[in-house]
């Protein structure tokens, strides 16, 4: 009996060597005993044991298909699977087509191991939350993950994260091995790491995120629990969120039907309504210059949006406000309650503001443009992006706001409200973060738009463009601070 000691962590390359020499001195399996160092043996005996042949490799042949397939099993955590792998190692010695025969037992065997790997490999994918940790040299950004992988696949995976993530230094750490990346450099290692310490914004970040996408109308609870397995949960900032997000969702479905059954009135009855307003007031003589604003944007009818949306969503805030946000257009929730920024987008600004020490209500926050424009898909009101026209007609608002309230710093949230700001048509990277100065010693900031972060099919880029919104909003923090006095 031969017994071979391996370390086990999913390194192809031990298991392959000590195979190549058994096959070599035609060692049949069952001769063979296979052990995990640290299980007892003589670690170092055993493989010089098996070294009696070691020059004599040249023929052993393997089929296509048996490296690739080896080189995932062998990352599985079942301590059987190097005595399976060599055992099948032998028999393709002589049948050539075993690999096609899936019914037999070792095959089949080897095919829950792929897919074992396989699978953990992907959870790994879309489970690893990073978190941002101060970095030494500022250019960089630098993040760790701690990540609990049923197998050995930090090696096999890191590469995905080393193209996903190339702009940041990063460091995944697991109990079976770590990966780290610099830029320059990727670095893996089969030894089990520690786990890197506290939660950080990052953390309040995903939650956010989880809270805005949660869609308690399709939420599927065993599905769910299929996909984000309850054992990757307590690495998930986000996951101590959805016992109360399951627990609520029955309401949250009754107020969206709610919602959405709610139809905008008639465009002549809104106008007749404001009119009856106006008169039972007995005019606007009173009114500051932005209600009088406010009031006059109520009954616009520069452009045709007008028609479909319920009512003209004028800006919010303060008459002298020193920040105004400019955003695109109302989304359905504005438009129904007449008021910017107060649907999931909302959430995602009020969130960066508050986190960036702003007050929202010390601010003014507006749109480009004043009215919802929308496609009906059924019952759903689906958001339309305004065009080059309706941003223009609207311009003409958004001038008077400026002119109205003197803000002293006017952030720009997209390429729309850039638009609609400078009359460039500019992509958000090209101009984003660096001061622009604007008439009045007023300084412009562009950032992005929440709503694009929302819309953004891939989480973890979702996460990171909300760290970088976050970050630009303490920007506008910054330059504010450091305006002189007037
Ligand atoms: N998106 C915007 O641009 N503005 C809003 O008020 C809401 C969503």
């Amino acid at each position: 009996m031969r017994t071979v000691t391996l370390e086990g962590q999913g390194d192809f390359g031990e298991w392959r060597d000590a195979a190549r020499r058994l096959l070599v001195d035609a060692v049949t399996p069952d001769q063979v005993r296979w052990q995990l160092s640290g299980q007892g043996g003589d670690l170092f005996g055993s493989m010089a044991e098996a070294t009696t042949n070691e020059g004599g490799t040249s023929d052993i042949v393997v089929p296509k298909g048996f490296i690739e397939a080896a080189e995932a099993a062998i990352c599985h955590s079942d301590p059987d699977r190097f005595a399976l792998l060599y055992r099948i190692l032998w028999r393709l010695q002589e049948e050539r087509s075993l690999l096609q025969v899936s019914s037999d037992v070792d095959i089949s065997q080897l095919t829950r191991l792929i897919k074992n790997v396989r699978r953990d490999s992907h959870k790994m994918k879309a489970f690893v939350r990073f978190r941002e940790v101060e970095g030494l040299q500022a250019a960089r950004r630098r993040f760790v993950a701690w990540f609990e992988p049923e197998h050995f696949i930090v090696s096999r995976t890191a590469g995905f994260f080393q193209r996903r993530f190339t702009d940041m230094d990063w460091l995944i750490a697991t109990p079976k091995g770590s990966a780290a990346w610099n830029g320059e450099e990727l670095k893996t290692s089969r030894e089990p790491a520690a786990r890197p310490e506290a939660e950080d914004e990052t953390d309040e970040l995903w939650r956010t995120y989880f809270a805005n996408i949660f869609n308690p109308a399709r939420l599927k609870i065993r599905a769910m629990q299929s996909e984000m397995p309850k054992k990757y949960w307590k690495n998930m900032p986000e996951a101590s969120l959805i016992p109360d997000l399951i627990a609520g969702a029955e309401r949250r479905v009754a107020e969206m039907a709610a919602r959405q059954a709610s139809q905008p009135p008639a465009f002549h009855e809104r106008l007749q309504a404001q009119w009856r307003g106006r008169e039972d007031e007995g005019g606007d003589a009173d009114l500051s210059p932005l209600a009088r604003l406010r009031e006059e944007a109520a009954g616009c009818t520069r452009c045709p949006l007008h028609c479909h949306a319920t009512q003209t969503v004028f800006g919010e805030g303060p008459d002298q406000a020193d920040i105004m946000f400019v955003g695109e257009q109302p989304g359905d929730t504005e438009d129904l309650a007449g008021r910017p920024f107060i649907g999931p987008a909302g959430q995602v600004f009020d969130e960066a503001v508050g986190a960036a020490e702003i007050e929202r209500g010390e601010v003014y926050v507006t749109n480009a443009v004043k009215h919802f424009k929308y496609e009906r898909r059924g019952k759903r009101r689906i958001h339309m992006p305004p065009d080059a026209g309706e941003v223009a007609h609207c311009r003409w608002w958004v001038a008077r706001e400026i002119e109205v309230i003197k803000p002293r710093i006017v952030v720009a949230l997209g390429a729309t409200a850039y638009l609609s700001l400078t009359g460039e048509s500019r992509p958000i990277a090209e101009v984003r973060g660096m001061p622009i100065p604007m008439q009045d010693d007023r300084m412009l900031l562009v950032t992005t738009h929440p709503a694009a972060i929302l819309r953004m099919p891939d989480a973890d880029l979702k996460a990171r463009s909300l760290a970088a919104f976050r970050s630009d909003l303490q920007g506008v923090k910054r330059l504010y601070e450091t305006l002189p006095a007037v």
